[in-house]
């Protein structure tokens, strides 16, 4: 039975799991030298003679003799058989024993799949024969599409005949057995008889390959109008659709500026090609999956959609861009005109357009407003609203605040809406109405940024503290000026909390508008109400502002150790970085959160002292 798994992983299993440790975690171990000693939990005893020795992985008992390695002892103390206490262990150390299935599977496996590629290969070999040799009408067809003999050949390109059973025999010869033939996906069984048929038949054949140029597949196009235009490979061993790029075994060798170019068809990879756009691939009858998009970020970093131009090349574009979007690729939209597919383009306009049409390929949120645009094209109110509202909705997606800000510049103008209002969609508030908020505005974002990156228990205390400073103002418009000496509106965090200081500060001396602030600020009632009702006893404003600046430094750290949070999981996602550079930014990462949290700590123990006085 012990050979039910090979002795490497057995050794593996061992070597990750020491049995001091392992017995460590079920025993009070006492260290004696170099040995380590316990009570023994397989008799009853009141001096420890059960030995364990980490030199030796070995565990013995010299009372009741009982010993052994670690797998005698798991298996011994949870009371299970060698392979349930093989499996404990390996899960414990993380050692996927599933994966590290028994040498003569993986070997059969292994010849299985090298038998899959060579019929395929077989096949593949077959149709490019028939199509060079025995059918003019195919390639005539590939001639009349524009394709040359050279594009040809180095895709493989071939034709099936128009016969039931010409596959199959041919592989049948070549030594191949009617199951493998069909585990392969190339022939069919007849749904009453006990036969077989080609799956493929009078059709222009395009094989396809995986990334080391096997052949794992085929799809095949009629040559007139008759229906399915495409007839695939179902998916088998070999082939799995959603992870597989039509013309990706060419384009990787032939990447230039990090880009890839993704169409929907075989015949508009083959066009790209020929006209030297070899940086192109499509998925195969699919839609693109998350597989697709985690396999070209693999090779590139850049991918320029470039569906048909038509209403379900719009809904491909869109869907592919939510799941590109996901793995941190650059995305890239290149729009045809008149329901053209990139094969027509090229044909009708050249090389040179396509080229100029791919280095103006817009970004994805500039498509995407685009997009907004023809659908809310009127000069409306309704269609103003909604314009406003999509772009809005766009917009929030793009996270960095910088390029956030260069978009809204650009299209302010070109949709007509403002910027403030863009904004405010955006952060789903209403805007301040009676104060000048250009002066303000570029901190309002700022600070909401803030407020948005750290969690909402780490930011109480300091929001409490700025309320019961505004309260202290409200009710003490004598201190303000003092105040003002020592903070600046900027520092406070909540953007109705300026509004709130901000009118405050204007009002100083005028307090009946002190008192009737919540009808000057009817948009944040709720805000004033909640300051107003904090009960202040006898507070003094030196403990006030002093609270309030340990509060705020606190806060300000706490945002610091959040960005070098994200910065950590950044770095250790970055596949570009070697393990070393990895090693370092985080070690420089460690010492700076180090720092931050030492001032931390101290923060706190000052606080407590104060407390406590
Ligand atoms: P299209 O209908 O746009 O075909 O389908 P195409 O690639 O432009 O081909 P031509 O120019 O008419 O020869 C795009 C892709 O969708 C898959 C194929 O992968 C095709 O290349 N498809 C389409 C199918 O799998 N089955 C079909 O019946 C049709
Ligand atoms: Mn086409």
């Amino acid at each position: 039975m012990e050979s039910y798994f090979p002795e490497e992983i057995i050794e593996e299993i061992k070597e990750k799991n020491d049995v001091v440790d392992v017995i460590g975690q079920y025993l009070q171990l006492k260290s004696i030298g170099t040995s380590h000693k316990a009570l023994c939990p397989f008799h009853n005893e009141k001096t420890p003679s059960f030995n364990v020795s980490r030199e030796k992985q070995f565990f013995k008992c010299f009372g009741c003799g009982e010993g052994g390695d670690v797998i005698g002892f798991v298996m011994k103390m949870e009371n299970l058989d060698f392979i349930e206490a093989v499996k404990l262990l390996a899960h414990r150390a993380n050692i996927d024993i599933e994966f590290n299935a028994p040498k003569e599977e993986m070997k059969q496996k292994y010849n299985q799949q090298k038998k899959y590629h060579m019929i395929n290969r077989l096949a593949g070999r077959y149709f490019y024969n028939n199509l060079t040799q025995r059918s003019n009408t195919a390639l005539n067809y590939f001639k009349q599409r524009g394709l040359n003999i050279k594009i040809i050949k180095s895709f493989g390109l071939g034709y099936s005949l128009n016969n039931w059973n010409d596959l199959l025999n041919y592989l049948k010869k070549e030594g191949y057995s009617e199951k493998d033939i069909e585990e392969s996906g190339l022939i069919v069984k007849s749904k009453n008889k006990d036969s077989y048929y080609d799956r493929f038949r009078n059709r222009i054949m395009f094989p396809i390959f995986d990334i080391r140029g096997n052949v794992i597949g085929f799809g095949g196009r009629v040559m007139d109008d008759s229906l399915p235009k495409y007839l695939n490979s179902p998916e088998t061993k070999l082939f799995n659709k959603s992870e597989t790029l039509y013309g990706l075994n060419i384009a990787r060798k032939n990447i230039v500026d990090e880009q890839v170019i993704l169409v929907e068809g075989y015949m508009d990879v083959i066009a790209l090609h020929q006209e030297e756009f070899k940086n192109a691939v499509a998925t195969l009858g699919t839609s693109l999956t998350k597989g697709h998009a985690i396999l070209l970020k693999k090779y590139c970093k850049e991918v320029v959609i470039c569906f048909d131009g038509d209403s379900a090349g719009v809904k491909a574009t869109l869907r592919s861009i939510e799941i590109l979007k996901d793995t941190g690729l650059n995305i890239k939209v290149l729009i045809l005109p008149n329901k053209m597919d990139p094969d027509d383009y090229i044909k009708k306009m050249g090389k040179i357009v396509f080229k100029e049409a791919i280095e103006k390929a817009e970004g994805y949120i500039d498509y995407k407003i685009h997009l907004a645009q023809q659908q809310f094209a009127s000069d409306s109110v309704e269609d103003k609203v909604k314009l406003g509202k999509s772009v809005a909705k766009i917009l929030k997606e793009v996270k960095s605040p910088i390029e956030q800000e260069a978009y809204i510049k650009k299209i302010e103008t070109k949709i007509g809406i403002s910027k403030d209002a863009i904004m405010a969609e955006i952060y789903g508030r209403k805007r301040p109405s009676n104060i000048d908020n250009n002066k303000y505005s570029s901190n309002y974002k700022r600070n909401n940024k803030y407020i948005e990156s750290v969690p909402i228990i780490e930011q109480k205390g300091h929001i409490i503290a700025e309320k019961q400073l505004i309260k202290y103002m409200l009710t003490n418009p004598q201190s303000i000026s003092s105040v003002f000496q020592r903070i600046t509106l900027d520092d406070f965090v909540l953007e109705e909390h300026r509004i709130i200081v901000e009118y405050t500060l204007n009002h100083a001396d005028d307090s009946e508008k002190l008192e009737k602030i919540i009808d000057y600020l009817p948009h944040i009632t709720k805000e004033i109400k909640d300051i107003l009702n904090i009960d202040m006893k006898e507070m003094n404003i030196n403990n006030a502002l002093e609270k309030y600046k340990v509060d705020i430094t606190k806060y300000q750290l706490l945002y610091k150790r959040n960005q070098l949070k994200q910065q950590q999981s950044q770095i250790i996602a970055n596949e570009n970085l070697n393990k070393e550079e990895v090693e370092k930014q985080l070690l420089k990462l460690g010492m700076e959160m180090m720092s931050i949290n030492i001032e931390l700590q101290k923060l706190q123990t000052e606080e407590r002292r104060e407390h406590n006085e």
